[in-house]
């Protein structure tokens, strides 16, 4: 039975313009491309099949995931890998109504393979420059370091990334949580703010709320990617709220990792609620069962408090959330006011 209702709240989740912030892209590596460029690059897989690699995606916590995660990512070793991984989630972004992303990337996993940095960039940016000329949509890079290794290591990374400076906007903080706080990468951070790039970090997906408290007072970062155990603390929720500190949540990833036990139990209408800069967003998109809209879709169809106000305000909070100049964030928000005029109402 179709019900009208929801039919056109499913089109305005997907047809309204939305940015996406948090998408590793690494975690948008399909198994059909895994396989694919394993044959191109003569590099063994532990799976028979794309269905046997598909069918071990079924993770009990975050780092159940990095395992297989790390594994697919092997896979990528040329310029030409790292532009078609990039392409291939543009092309699907484009299909979802993104406008503008901001693509996390984990150089520190290939350059321990032996990749070149440049091979990792350089691909990166083409598949950028050809999103905005082929589909219209905006890209920057954010260079992730990695947790679970030294801080040593992620100014090693550093180093090694700056001669392509240029090509990336900012640096985030990803890999295991628990066991690795934030103030472990504090001097590197302080680098990375004086060389005027943007700063974010996980915190709050496993970790506790002294992880974000710490995200924002040691790494002064400018936005919480996940954060959804702020609501453990309320004085924490609180200042959140006073200072707009958006939240980059992925609740499909949040289901499959087991942070939620079902969708229904998701905390986004409690976030929302407190007035929190909440944006919906993919994080691994092959893994965890889909892409923006699926993302959009599955958490509106499991929460019955999600309607039109909601997907408005999700939609505005990604652009103003954004790192993108002011004058796009201007045009992308017009372009979101005209969608909800022209889409009739629920
Ligand atoms: N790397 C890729 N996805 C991640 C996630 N959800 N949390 C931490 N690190 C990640
Ligand atoms: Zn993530």
């Amino acid at each position: 039975m179709t019900d009208p209702t929801r039919e056109r709240l499913h089109a305005l989740l997907r047809e309204m313009p939305k940015a996406e912030l948090h998408i590793h892209i690494e975690g948008s590596l399909e198994p059909e491309l895994i396989f694919k460029l394993a044959a191109r690059n003569g590099v063994p897989l532990t799976y028979p099949s794309v269905e046997a690699l598909r069918s071990a995606y079924a993770f009990t916590d975050l780092q159940s995931f990095l395992d297989i995660y790390y594994a697919g990512a092997s896979v990528l070793l040329t310029e030409a890998d790292f532009h078609d991984m990039a392409w291939a989630y543009f092309e699907r972004a484009a299909a979802d109504h993104v406008v503008h992303a901001e693509l996390f990337f984990d150089p520190q996993t290939h350059t321990e393979r032996g990749v070149p940095m440049s091979h990792v960039i350089l691909g990166l940016r083409s598949a950028c420059d050809r999103a905005r000329r082929e589909l219209g949509i905006s890209a920057s890079l954010i260079l992730c370091f990695l947790r679970h290794l030294s801080e040593e290591a992620a100014f090693a990374t550093l180093e090694q990334a700056l001669p392509w400076r240029e090509h990336f906007i900012g640096v985030g903080l990803d890999s295991s949580e628990r066991g690795h706080p934030p103030e472990k990468f504090a001097r590197v951070y302080a680098r990375c703010r004086e060389l005027g790039l943007h700063v974010v970090a996980h915190a709050g997906e496993e970790g506790p709320p002294a992880y974000i408290w710490n995200a924002l007072d040691v790494l002064k970062v400018q936005r919480i990617d996940h954060g959804v155990r702020c609501v453990e603390d309320p004085a924490l929720v609180q200042r959140l709220a006073a200072e707009r500190m958006p939240l980059t949540v992925c609740p499909l990833s949040n289901v499959k990792l087991c942070v939620f036990k079902t969708m229904a139990d998701h905390n986004l209408p409690a976030l929302l609620d407190a007035g929190l800069c909440a944006t919906v967003n993919s994080d691994d998109p092959a893994y965890f069962g889909g892409y923006m809209n699926d993302n959009f879709i599955a958490t509106f169809d499991a929460l019955p408090e999600l309607g039109r106000a909601q997907a408005y305000a999700l939609a505005r909070n990604s652009f103003e959330a954004s790192f993108a100049p002011a004058a796009d964030k201007a045009a992308w928000m017009q372009a979101l006011d005209a969608a909800f005029a022209r889409l009739p109402a629920t």
